[in-house]
Order: structure tokens, then C-alpha cells, then sequence
């Protein structure tokens, strides 16, 4: 569950300060599936990247299944984001050097989970595309599978 209340976020530069997030407030429940919307700057990216806990903001308070994340250090929030948060972003930013099966080892190492379970979960997701690059499989995706497919596939990882 993703709580927030009265949220606000503000980019100062040395001219001008920009409320991108004022008192913002939204939860949303275990299950629950939202799309974010709005005009260009009315604060969505702001939004994402407050809720992935890649940003932090001014005041308010963001609780992410009852952990307030708030007061947590960069350290804690890395430790809860690799826990909790998957992103899939439209340009993949996978690590072009790694095949597909080190992608997604990456994030399971950080969790420090057992190399049985890691090859487990990597080998049912990944199947046939295990040993090609990141880059060939940017490639494929962009003519091949369905988006929902390879969502489905990412979630079965985490
Ligand atoms: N790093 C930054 N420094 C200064 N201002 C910023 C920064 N990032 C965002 N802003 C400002 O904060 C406001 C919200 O931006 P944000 O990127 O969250 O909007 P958005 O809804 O994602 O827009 P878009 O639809 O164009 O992606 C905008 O006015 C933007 O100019
Ligand atoms: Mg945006």
C-alpha cells in the first residue's frame, strides 16, 4: 500500500522556484492498478520518482506499505526500493553489456538472495532470451511480444 499526504516538492534555482508537488495526497490500496495523468509539468515524473523513492521532497509524509519513508537514508531507501519497487521504463534501460539473465541478477544479488533461488526465478522468466544481449533484446521486444507479456514476465522476477 502506497500512502502519501500532504506531499510537496519544490526545484529552486537561482531565479525562480517551481512547486511541482504542493500538498499532495493520494493512497493506493495492495492490488490496485493507477495510471497517472496530466499536462505536460503539471507534476507526474515529480510524482513517479518521489513514489519509487528515487527523490526525496520538502514535507509531507509517504508511507509505502507502512514503512514512512520520509526520515529513511539514501541507504534505507535503496535497500526498500530493490524490496519493494519495479520500474519499466519505455526505453528498457537495461545494461547493455550484460545479457539478459545478469539484468536481472543484478537487483536479486543486491537483495542478497541464494544463488539456487536467483537461477530459479531467472531461468522461469527469462527462458529462451536468457544468453542474448540487452541490446538485441531491446530489438526484439520493439517488434515481437506484446508490452503486457513482457510486464507480466518482468513482475515474475521480482
Ligand atoms: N530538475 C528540475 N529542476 C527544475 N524544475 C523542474 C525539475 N524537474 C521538474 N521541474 C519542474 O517541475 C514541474 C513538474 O515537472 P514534471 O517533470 O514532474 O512534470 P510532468 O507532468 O512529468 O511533465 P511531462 O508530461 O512533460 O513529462 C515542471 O514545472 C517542471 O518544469
Ligand atoms: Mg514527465
Amino acid at each position: 500500500m502506497l500512502e502519501m499526504k500532504d506531499v510537496s516538492k519544490v526545484f529552486r534555482t537561482d531565479l525562480i522556484e517551481t512547486h511541482a508537488l504542493r500538498n499532495f495526497s493520494l493512497t493506493v490500496k495492495a492490488g490496485e492498478f493507477l495510471a497517472v495523468t496530466g499536462p505536460s509539468g503539471s507534476g507526474k515524473t515529480t510524482f513517479l520518482n518521489i513514489a519509487g523513492l528515487l527523490e526525496p521532497y520538502e514535507s509531507g509524509s509517504y508511507k509505502l506499505d507502512d514503512v514512512e519513508v520520509t526520515a529513511l537514508s539514501d541507504d534505507a531507501r535503496s535497500h526498500l526500493r530493490n524490496q519493494k519497487i519495479g520500474f519499466i521504463f519505455q526505453s528498457f534501460n537495461l545494461m547493455p553489456d550484460l545479457n539478459i539473465y545478469d539484468n536481472v541478477d543484478v537487483p536479486l544479488r543486491y537483495r542478497r538472495m541464494n544463488y539456487a533461488e536467483r537461477h530459479k526465478r531467472i531461468t522461469k522468466c527469462t527462458r529462451d532470451r536468457r544468453s542474448r544481449r540487452a541490446h538485441e533484446a531491446r530489438a526484439g521486444a520493439a517488434v515481437g511480444r506484446p508490452a503486457a507479456t513482457r510486464r507480466h514476465r518482468a513482475r515474475d522476477c521480482g
